[in-house]
């Protein structure tokens, strides 16, 4: 049987779980494929470090060198994170012809398109499904099962520590900081987990789906961050009693096509909205019910219709699914020699744009701390019909006149920067006690 020779960096988290998977179905794998992947030596930063799976010393070293440069490797895994070493890691890899398997999101987000031309130049390439959504398969959906669809709307939950989080606040009322400890002993969080909680992580995810649905690399500069920190319990309660859920959403949303009309052969490119913020979930939609460490992605395509994808994100078994995934296609490829079958990104659409998060539309949902007193009502609704943005729902405690309670407002459709700005007012009035707490709202139709 053919084999390949695999050379591992990194035996952590993925890595490590990459090891154990290939000891536990290397076989079913070289049944299926005919390719046999036979693991020549794994580079870590300290071969003493305790490790979810065990790695035998034997195979171990501490030299990432010796393993991208050791002639009998042939195909090369970059397992250990970070945006700076790993790119001279696979940029290596790449100059010498070899293969380059990677879970790296941040640093596809920060040099993808440099990574993928060197893949081009040295006639190589570089497989990635393991970076967004952990073992779903979305990567391959996009590029080569939508490949004959137009993609209108994408909505994800790609970040499976904030999800955990926002679960685990929902429907335990636990604390969000001891529930990021838990997430972190999981081996689900990023080295530095403010990659997770601020959402960042999940901008690194959504642009590169945006960048494959799109045809255009999408700088992640252009796409609006906000994350899960800021979140109250009491924020989840007011939304679960409006009959909604609050989850880290990824989303890409085709707004327009410009131009209109296009010379025959050529397509029309698009303005598109790419956008990472916790958001309200209307509870009847399915993303409201994934919960824990599952992602979820919901893709629109104008053939397909509605498809749904699901699946645990994060974590040292999910993540090495996708991983053996890539082994299989670049064994396969190392094979039967074509080493650009399906190369890592096609530009399509060079002409499409992000558009700037103040024009985007949406609902919003608003907490506001205040006093209770005649008149407070009427001055915020004042400042809101001014910016010419329509309440569509009121909820108010009862309480003691004169004393501070939350006063929750549901806005009717209204564009970001208008709502921003009369937030800005609100905020400066005498009787509103603390910074207004402004949550969008999908709708996810
Ligand atoms: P870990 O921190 O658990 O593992 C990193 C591994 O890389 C460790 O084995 C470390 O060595 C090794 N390493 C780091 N720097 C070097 C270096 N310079 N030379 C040699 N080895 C080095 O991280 P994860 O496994 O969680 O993440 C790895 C990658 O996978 C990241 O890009 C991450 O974003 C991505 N990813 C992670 C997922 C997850 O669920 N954790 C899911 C999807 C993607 P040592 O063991 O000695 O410290
Ligand atoms: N930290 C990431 C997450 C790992 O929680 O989703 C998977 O990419």
């Amino acid at each position: 049987m053919h084999q390949v020779t695999l050379g591992m960096i990194g035996g952590g988290t993925v890595g490590s779980g990459v090891f154990h998977a290939l000891q536990r179905n290397g076989d079913l794998l070289a049944a299926r494929i005919g390719v046999r992947v036979k693991v020549q030596k794994v580079a870590v930063k300290a071969v003493d470090e305790p490790r979810p799976y065990r790695i035998p010393r034997a195979v171990m070293c501490t030299d990432w060198q010796r393993v991208v440069q050791d002639p009998q490797v042939n195909l090369v895994a970059e397992l250990a994170g970070g945006t700076t070493v790993a790119r001279t890691m696979i940029l290596t890899a790449l100059k010498l012809g070899k293969p380059v398997v990677t879970a790296n999101k941040a640093l596809l987000s920060a040099h993808g398109e440099e990574l993928f031309a060197a893949a081009r130049q040295y006639g190589t390439n570089l497989y990635y499904e393991a970076s967004v959504c952990g073992g779903i398969p979305i990567i391959k959906a996009l590029r080569e099962g939508f490949v004959g669809n137009r993609i209108t709307h994408l909505y994800g939950i790609v970040n499976g520590t904030c999800n955990y989080i926002l679960t685990r606040m929902k429907c335990e009322g636990a604390e969000f900081a001891d529930v990021l400890k838990d997430a972190q002993a999981q081996g689900y969080a990023e080295a530095e987990p403010s990659l997770d909680v601020d959402g960042f992580d999940a901008q690194h995810k959504i642009g590169i789906l945006a960048s494959l649905a799109h045809g255009f690399w999408v700088n992640p500069r252009d796409i609006y961050v906000e994350g899960i920190r800021a979140l109250t319990r009491a924020d989840i309660q007011f939304a679960g009693q409006l009959g909604y859920t609050i989850k880290l959403l990824g989303i890409i949303k085709r707004i327009e096509e410009s131009p209109a009309r296009t010379p025959r052969g050529r397509i029309p490119s698009a303005r598109i909205q790419v956008s990472v913020y916790p958001a309200l979930v209307p509870n009847a939609h399915v993303l409201a019910s994934v919960n824990h460490v599952f992602n979820a992605a919901f893709v629109r395509g104008d053939i397909v219709g509605d498809t749904l994808f699901y699946g645990r994100g994060a974590g040292k078994d999910a993540t090495a699914s996708a991983v053996l995934s890539d082994l299989a296609d670049a064994a396969l490829d190392l094979k039967f020699g074509t080493p650009q079958r399906v190369p890592p990104f096609v530009p399509h659409e060079r002409a499409g744009a992000v558009v700037p998060i103040a024009e985007v539309v949406t609902r919003y949902f608003v907490r506001l701390n205040v006093v209770d007193r005649p008149g407070v009502l009427a001055q915020i609704s004042a400042l809101l019909g001014a910016a010419r943005i329509g309440i569509s729902s009121v909820i108010q405690p009862e309480s003691r006149e004169g004393a501070s309670v939350p006063l929750i407002l549901m806005l009717h459709d209204a564009p970001s920067g208008a709502v921003t700005g009369a937030l800005k007012k609100i905020g400066r009035l005498a009787a509103v006690r603390s910074a207004p707490v402004m949550i969008r709202v999908e709708d996810l139709c």
